[in-house]
């Protein structure tokens, strides 16, 4: 079933869990996280961006999550950053149970006054919206890059007190993409616990994916040249669950997992050419991804 983001927030906040919002791009990552939903009982979140709405296309993607909704788990299909209003209004239209309106990179008046307009559309229709407060670091394709700017818990109070908004993404020292940190890669779990005191609301941390080592060295076997990518320490997450963050952002992981089994069919299989078998073990890999967050967001058997 397709359920609005502020009633599987709701959920988790009150039983001290995280639900993985996962982006998806295309079919076979949605069946992998839809996949990864069934298997472990957990609630999940669809989450598109405006770069997969323009990739994808918004028919396709609504038609992906109504499949994944025939499915006994709860999920939402969510909005991820949107800045784009117009966008934002088609996909409420379309049918999309959550928007994240990101007004982050504007000043506080402004963030408070677009994202109060898109939680009034959205409440109308009887759905939940996030905002952001503070910025997250990295760059993604429509993001632009910046420095991480940690939340100020007085001004977070301020800014859900004249939004309305349904879950606050907060700024506690992660960036989107491959490379987070440059030392030991740890989160401001205090200030997570100071806006959590204050707010008592559903928190959602961004930039979380973990980066695992097995992937990187798997995609780099198979000829991925990418550096030294660093993410978030499972034990730094399992930290931000337990201190109050209620949903979870990932999409490196699978783009890692995704970039790492199609290398390795083609790399050892230079005659394979069915798109199946290519994008196959990308899937099945995603999935293994996928469920052991679930484990780690403490979000399975919560279906
Ligand atoms: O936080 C951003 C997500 O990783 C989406 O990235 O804008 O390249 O689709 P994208
Ligand atoms: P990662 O780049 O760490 O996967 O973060 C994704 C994200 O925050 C999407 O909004
Ligand atoms: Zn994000």
């Amino acid at each position: 079933m397709l359920v609005p983001l502020h009633k599987i927030l709701a959920k988790a906040h009150k039983e001290n869990y995280a639900v993985g919002a996962f982006n998806i791009n295309n079919m076979e990552i949605c069946q992998a996280v839809v996949g990864a939903a069934v298997a472990e009982k957990s609630p999940v979140i669809l989450q598109t961006s405006e770069g997969a709405l323009k990739y994808a296309g918004i028919d396709y993607l609504k038609a992906l999550a109504t499949v994944a909704a025939m499915n006994k788990v709860p999920v939402t299909l969510h909005v991820d950053h949107g800045r784009d209003l117009n966008l934002i209004r088609s996909c409420i239209k379309a049918g999309w149970t959550g928007i994240m309106y990101d007004g982050s990179h504007l000043p506080l008046d402004e963030n408070i006054k677009n994202t109060k307009k898109v939680v009034q559309w959205a409440h109308k229709k009887g759905i939940g919206v996030e905002g952001e407060l503070g910025t997250i670091g990295g760059a993604e394709e429509q993001i632009i890059a910046r420095k991480i700017i940690y939340t100020d818990p007085d001004a977070a109070a301020e800014f859900v007190e004249k939004t309305g908004v349904d879950a606050l993404a907060i700024a506690i020292g992660t960036s989107h993409g491959a490379y987070k940190f440059e030392g030991s890669g740890r989160l401001d779990i205090h200030l997570l616990k100071t806006i959590k005191d204050k707010l008592k609301m559903p928190i959602v941390l961004h930039g979380a994916s973990g980066v695992p080592a097995s992937l990187v060295t798997m995609a780099a076997r198979f000829g991925a040249e990418l550096g030294k990518p660093e993410g978030v320490p499972d034990d730094q997450i399992a930290l931000a669950v337990k201190n109050g963050v209620n949903k979870i952002n990932t999409d490196t992981d699978l783009r890692l997992a995704f970039d790492a089994a199609v290398r390795k069919v083609i790399k050892e299989r230079p005659e394979e050419f069915d798109p199946r078998h290519i994008l196959g073990p990308a899937r099945d890999l995603m999935q293994h991804i996928v469920q052991h967050r679930m484990k780690l967001f403490g979000s399975s058997g919560k279906a």
